[in-house]
């Protein structure tokens, strides 16, 4: 059953991946020079948004990731932040400015991204790697919990991770990201939200790394700047952002371990089973949650952030961010974080993240978070 549906959606995606495959092909013959343009990014250095900050890596078996700190060690509550495709640590620039010196901020390139490990294989990007890799950040910067804060894909791993390890989220945050369910339910994710969705499918082949990648990364600035869906303000990404987002991209292995997020997303729900992934839609949220939405959010129609009848948030506030587009973490960087109350209710007991041997899918076996430790990076 689960196969089928597999293939069923990668049969239903495979006209989008010829239409781009043909698009692609007439861009190069239209100007092979400038299809094959790439520009050697490696010599750019990147400024950090405040002094201070110290950049560490941690290890989770074996998967190294890159994450940038400020205050750690100061006592104060821990602040993480997960960001999104096809972003960096650096996307949190604004927050970390803002947030410096009331919280330890950890923002961390996601694995598969920046400065992270790329490790190979969809596999390596199932859900519940996802998951262990925010356990094992929180635990390395010497923290039994944190506020998460996160971003797109990134909140996809925070809501799996406040629902399946509640006793890690004092309170939830979320930009731009539906919760999982959304996706699921008919009455959210309409013939219109798959429209807006279909991109998603284009991820699934290595066409959307050509695609992605073609005349020097020409597809990235168009989504991060570019009406209809970049930045509705001017300046929101400069040019040393939008290089820093490239040159992030160009590192071996890191452009496709971003795209396999969304090949795994799709193979854990469906052929493979993953038990993490299918308790998502039982588990109810319950820490306090935050969550933003943007009103010219292509991504996503404004249903898809409701609350479904599931119920699956106990405590959640949803806030529309105004003339805003998808990057909301940098082009409303003025938008009420934290309006939360400081309540927080933690309930039941951690959740071991594990996959079902049984369901003999040929997935790696649980990956335990690894023992954390910190190491300076080298630059
Ligand atoms: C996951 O990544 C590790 C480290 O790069 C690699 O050794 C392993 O083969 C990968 N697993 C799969 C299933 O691809």
């Amino acid at each position: 059953m689960g196969r089928l549906q597999y293939w069923a959606i990668m049969t239903l995606s495979s006209p989008l991946w010829l239409a781009a495959r043909a698009r692609l092909t007439a861009r190069f013959l239209r100007n092979p020079v400038r299809y094959c343009r790439k520009v050697d990014r490696r010599a750019m250095t990147f400024p950090d948004p405040v002094d201070g900050m110290a950049h560490l890596l941690v290890d989770n078996n074996g998967v190294k990731l890159h994450v940038a700190t400020h205050g750690l060690g100061t006592g104060k509550p821990l602040m993480l932040f997960l960001h999104g495709f096809p972003e960096t640590w650096a996307s949190w620039r604004h927050q970390i400015q803002e947030f410096a010196g009331q919280y330890e901020l950890v923002a961390m390139d996601m694995r598969g991204y920046g400065e992270s490990d790329a490790p190979k294989g969809v596999k390596n990007y199932t859900i519940d790697y996802l998951v262990s890799d925010v356990l094992v950040v929180v635990k390395a910067a010497g923290h039994a919990k944190c506020i998460l804060v996160a971003h797109d894909w990134g909140g996809s791993v925070a809501w799996h991770t406040a629902a399946l390890c509640p006793e890690v989220v004092d309170k939830l945050v979320v930009l731009c990201s539906p919760h999982p369910a959304a996706f699921k339910d008919p009455k959210r994710f309409t013939g219109e939200q798959l429209k807006r969705s279909s991109y998603m499918m284009m991820m699934l082949s290595s066409v959307a790394e050509s695609h992605i990648r073609n005349s020097d990364f020409r597809e990235v600035e168009r989504m991060l700047v570019e009406a209809p869906f970049g930045a509705r303000r001017a300046g929101t990404f400069s040019q040393q952002d939008i290089d820093r987002v490239k040159a992030a991209l160009a590192r071996p292995g890191s452009l496709t371990g971003g795209l396999n997020y969304y090949r795994a997303a799709i193979a854990q729900g469906t052929k493979w089973r993953l038990e993490a992934a299918e308790r998502i839609y039982d588990t109810p949220v319950v820490a306090p949650t935050l969550l933003m939405w943007a009103d010219q959010d292509l991504a996503f129609l404004p249903q898809m952030f409701q609350q479904g009848e599931d119920k699956l948030v106990e405590q959640l506030t949803v806030v529309c961010l105004r003339d805003c587009s998808h990057w909301a973490n940098q082009d409303r960087p003025e938008q009420p974080v934290l309006g939360r109350p400081a309540s927080t209710s933690n309930r039941g007991s951690m959740i071991m993240l594990k996959v079902d041997a049984s369901s003999a899918t040929g997935v790696p076996s649980s990956p335990r978070p690894g023992t954390p430790r910190l190491v300076p990076k080298q630059d």
